[in-house]
Formats: C-alpha cells, sequence, structure tokens
C-alpha cells in the first residue's frame, strides 16, 4: 500500500484535542510546507496560523483546540477547486505530522475567523481548520455529529465512478484491472462538507473527467463548497496517481458527455 493510499485511509476529521499548544517548530514546518504548496489552476491560496486565545476564537464543534489555520483565495474563475486542492494539501501533510484537523466551513463565527484572517479586497474565506494533537477520547457532541453525518461511510464505487459514459459504472474490479483502483480510492475516503461526496468520474482511457453532483444549500453568492469538495477529491486522486508512477496534466476541456441534470462538469486529468 503507497503511503499516501495509507494516510487517505487513516484520516478522519478531528474535532477533540488535547488542550495543549503546538511547539513552535511544528507551526514553523507547517508554515513551510504551506509556503510550498502550488495547484493546478496556478490561483495563489494563501494561509494564516491564528492563535486561539489571542484572536479570541472558538468552534462550537470543537474542544480542547488552540490553533487555527484559515485559507484564502481571490474572487476568481476555479478559486474553488484550487482552494480545496492547495487546503487539502496541507491538512494531509498535517495528518502526516499526526496532527488532528477538521474542514470547517459551516460551524464557525464566520466574522471573528475572517477579522483575524485579515482580508483584503476581493478575498474569499471560504473555510479553515483547527490543528493540534486529538485527545484520547472524542467528545459526545463529537461522536453525535460523525453518526449525524454518518461520517465513517461512503458511496460505493458504482455510484461515483462511470466507464465512458454515466450509465456505465465503473466496479473495483475493472478499476484494478485499469491500474486506478488506489487513486479512486484515495478519492472516496476524501473528507467532504456534510459528507454529501459530491464528486462524480468518469474513466474515459487515459482520461478521468471530474464532475460535481449539486445538492442544494452550498452555494453562496461568493463561492460553491461542493466545487471546494471536488478540489479535494481531485487533490487525493492526482496524488495517488503520481505514487503509482502515473503523472497527470489537468484541463478544463468538457468532453460533452451527456450528464444528469444535477450533475456539471469541472476538468478532466490525462495521463
Ligand atoms: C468543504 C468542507 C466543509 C466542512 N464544514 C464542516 C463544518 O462546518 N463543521 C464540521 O463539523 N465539519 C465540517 N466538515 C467535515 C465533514 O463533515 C467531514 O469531512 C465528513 O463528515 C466526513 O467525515 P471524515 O472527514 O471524518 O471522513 C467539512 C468538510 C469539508 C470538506
Amino acid at each position: 500500500m503507497s503511503n499516501f493510499l495509507e494516510l487517505s485511509k487513516s484520516r478522519r476529521s478531528v474535532r477533540t484535542f488535547d488542550k495543549n499548544r503546538l511547539d513552535d517548530s511544528v507551526i514553523n514546518e507547517l508554515k513551510q510546507f504551506a509556503d510550498s504548496i502550488t495547484n493546478p489552476y496556478g490561483v495563489p491560496v494563501r494561509f494564516v496560523f491564528l492563535d486561539k486565545d489571542e484572536n479570541d476564537l472558538s468552534s462550537p464543534v470543537l474542544s480542547g483546540e488552540k490553533t487555527y489555520v484559515s485559507a484564502v483565495v481571490k474572487k476568481t474563475e476555479h478559486a474553488e477547486e484550487a482552494y480545496g486542492y492547495a487546503f487539502e494539501a496541507l491538512l494531509m501533510h498535517a495528518h502526516e505530522m499526526g496532527l488532528g484537523t477538521v474542514w470547517i466551513g459551516g460551524t464557525m463565527p464566520r466574522e471573528k475567523f475572517e477579522e483575524a484572517t485579515g482580508l483584503a479586497a476581493n478575498d474569499l474565506m471560504p473555510c479553515m481548520s483547527p490543528l493540534g494533537k486529538p485527545a484520547d477520547k472524542m467528545s459526545i457532541k463529537e461522536t453525535l455529529m460523525r453518526k449525524g453525518v454518518k461520517a465513517d461511510s461512503r458511496k460505493k464505487f458504482e455510484e461515483l465512478f462511470f466507464e465512458e459514459d454515466f450509465n456505465t459504472p465503473l466496479t473495483e474490479a475493472k478499476a484494478e484491472s485499469l491500474g486506478l483502483k488506489d487513486a479512486l480510492e484515495c478519492l472516496r475516503v476524501a473528507p467532504s462538507a456534510v459528507n454529501k461526496q459530491p464528486w462524480r468520474v468518469i474513466i474515459n482511457g487515459n482520461e478521468a473527467h471530474f464532475y460535481e453532483r449539486h445538492d442544494k444549500g452550498f452555494t453562496t453568492p461568493d463561492y460553491d463548497l461542493q466545487k471546494i469538495d471536488v478540489g479535494i477529491g481531485m487533490y487525493h486522486f492526482e496524488k495517488e496517481l503520481a505514487a503509482s508512477g502515473k503523472t497527470a496534466t489537468l484541463e478544463v476541456k468538457d468532453p460533452g458527455i451527456k450528464a444528469p441534470s444535477d450533475v456539471d462538469y469541472v476538468a478532466t486529468y490525462r495521463w
């Protein structure tokens, strides 16, 4: 099993922390890694590390956390996909360092986080995450929250992945024979808002067409949270594909495949 597949499978959202402040050396390592993050759209994503007490910040779903990282992007074309891709790169690195994180796009006092982050004109800060060592035991509210969104379950391969068109589901066995099972599995277990798993992928030869299946209630006037989910999924897929020796490039060119009415094309990976 590749290191990234193992990391993808062992990741879960962490909402209960051990109440300890992270060492400066840990925060500095994260900052250095953050500076190195790129994304296939070339849209800059800026990370701001925030101390809970200095900025008087909190979130109703978290406990025991001392540090947050928020991410900022300009309101521009493909901002959401780039944002999901880049922020997930940072959060997976934090997971690899033994830290707990959780994407927070809703359950926070947004104005306070935006003020502490410092937004310039046209800046968007759709999400933030706490950073810290997970507590030994989850809080009751975290356990209930996980149950509420069925956080431990995922849709089957056949519901998310297809071959050539949306009428032909891709089985795990077929994905295996194409050498794509691990990359698709890394994508399948990725986090998404309310665990809706909006990503849909059509495999066609050496191409993977990514689509977004829309649920109600995820768009704001400024951004679409589920498109951020698709960016997260793209990061997982591309990273595992690279681990299996396939270098993929991204292109936005709708192949014109007939899609269900609530499903929109996002981008294509080719390797
Ligand atoms: C874009 C995005 C926004 C999210 N917003 C919140 C949030 O506001 N509050 C929260 O508790 N969890 C939030 N989550 C975490 C999801 O609920 C979680 O990823 C999902 O239930 C799957 O659980 P897992 O991450 O443990 O696999 C968000 C996740 C994503 C990707």
